[in-house]
């Protein structure tokens, strides 16, 4: 607990940064100014009187679906949670691990409060005892904008002492799996639990527990402000909705960017200010490395939920690489395996032992197409989480879509 001169921003802000070695405090939206355009208007009101079944129905009405990257329908899970007896907690997965995403960061270090309504929203919503947000370590900014806000909101009565209890993640991917996460929360060692249960039963400390990831509580608290129509007015190539790109790699200007559900990656690249100078658009990764690489050719598919599954591979967390004429698929495919060996928890064979035999299978010049696919099929179908299931993915896109960079057209 922090004691801070809250007389003006500028000194509040200074003394946030003087507590943290490296945080450099962007320019935020803060307590007050939030409060005074209306912030916190909707919780109180429906605190003292709502139906959190309306407040459901508008969740789902507008479509919103969970913007860690499982794109679960939030209203949904409040049903399962509300379902079982209490005391309930509410978990925030403020662990962005995802390589190549940023958007909760961006959204964190400039309009927290948004954020923190809609997390305190939610917790109404399933009569939660009290929340668990768990945020990645590696956000020293967003980590002191955490700590001052949540002690304005308790200043401010808007939550009891206590009620928020901000965790640190310790750097570990697999932490931002649900259960993992839970786990770590716990004091435990950070691994995937088996599922079912589900955490909606069965979730902090055998309580049941309502898990959302920061961005989609974003979107709870401007959805119950401005109505459904703010998600589910917008409509492209026959998608509704809204997503927050996180775009790097060859492009003129990466950052994030807030474009229709529908969009594709030639739009995706438009915003981003288009290609680097020098380089010509080669391939993409969609969704993390988890989503593999896909080729430039496939430049029609818009960029949500469901629309890459028949294409092996998801949208997820909307973390766009863009790779050029200048860089190696395969190299980038080895990378990714390279990262999930390094990340896997170990607890199951078929991830912690695959991954490290993809990697070895993947620096052959030539790789082995048929020993690849059996190894691919294993890790699939027989990981326990997550991570372990979707490693194959960057293997398999690559030889279906650039088997002469691999070797292996003979297929
Ligand atoms: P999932 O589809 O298994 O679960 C999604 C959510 O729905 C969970 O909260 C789960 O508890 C709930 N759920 C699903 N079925 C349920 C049921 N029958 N009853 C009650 N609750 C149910 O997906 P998972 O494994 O949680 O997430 C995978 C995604 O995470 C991937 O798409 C990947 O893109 C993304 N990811 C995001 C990262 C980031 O940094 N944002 C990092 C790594 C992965
Ligand atoms: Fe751990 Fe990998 Fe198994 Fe997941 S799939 S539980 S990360 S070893």
């Amino acid at each position: 607990h922090y004691h801070l001169d809250h007389a003006t921003p500028e000194g509040a802000r200074e003394a946030v940064a003087a507590q943290h070695t490296h945080p450099v405090i962007p320019e935020y939206e803060a307590f007050d100014a939030y409060r005074a355009g209306g912030g916190y208007e909707t919780l109180v009101r429906l605190r003292e009187g709502g139906d959190w079944e309306e407040v459901q129905q508008t969740v789902l009405d507008s479509g919103l679906r969970g913007l860690g990257g499982a794109g679960f329908p939030s209203g949904k899970k409040w049903g399962f949670v509300r379902g079982n007896p209490g005391p309930r907690y509410l978990a925030v997965n403020g662990d962005e691990g995802e390589p190549g995403t940023f958007k909760d960061r961006h959204y964190l270090e400039r309009e927290p409060h948004l954020f923190l309504e809609g997390m305190l929203i939610a917790a109404w919503a399933v009569e939660a005892d009290r929340v668990f947000l768990y945020m990645r370590d590696e956000y020293p900014a967003v980590l002191a904008i955490l700590r001052e806000e949540l002690a304005a909101l308790e200043e401010a009565g808007l939550i009891a002492p206590g009620f928020v209890e901000l965790r640190r993640g310790a750097g570990a991917y697999i932490c931002g799996e649900e259960s993992a996460m839970i786990e770590s929360i716990e004091g435990k060692r950070g691994i995937p639990r088996h599922r079912p249960p589900y955490v909606a039963q069965v979730g902090v400390f055998g309580r049941p527990t309502l898990v959302h990831n920061v961005e989609t509580l974003h979107w709870i608290a401007r959805v119950c402000r401005e109505g459904p129509e703010v998600l589910a007015a917008t409509e492209k190539n026959g998608r509704t909705g809204l997503r927050s790109f996180s775009v790097s790699g060859r492009v003129a200007a990466p950052g994030v960017y807030l474009m229709p559900a529908g969009s594709t990656i030639v739009d995706v690249i438009d915003a981003a200010g288009g290609m680097a100078e020098g380089h010509s658009f080669a391939a993409y990764q969609p969704g993390g490395p988890s989503s593999g690489l896909l080729p430039a050719s496939m430049d029609g598919v818009p960029l949500d939920f469901d629309t890459l599954q028949p294409h092996g591979s998801f949208i997820g967390s909307a973390a766009v690489v863009v790779l050029s004429d200048r860089d190696s698929v395969k190299d980038a495919a080895l990378n990714m395996l390279r990262f999930f060996e390094s990340e896997s928890c170990g607890q199951c064979t078929p991830c912690r032992v695959g991954c490290e035999k993809a990697v070895k299978l993947m620096q052959a010049d030539r790789w082995d197409a048929a020993l690849l696919e059996d190894l691919c099929t294993v890790m699939q179908d027989a990981s326990i989480c997550g991570l372990g299931q979707a490693a194959p993915n960057p293997i398999r896109l690559v030889m279906k879509h650039f088997p002469d960079v691999v070797g292996t057209s003979e297929r």
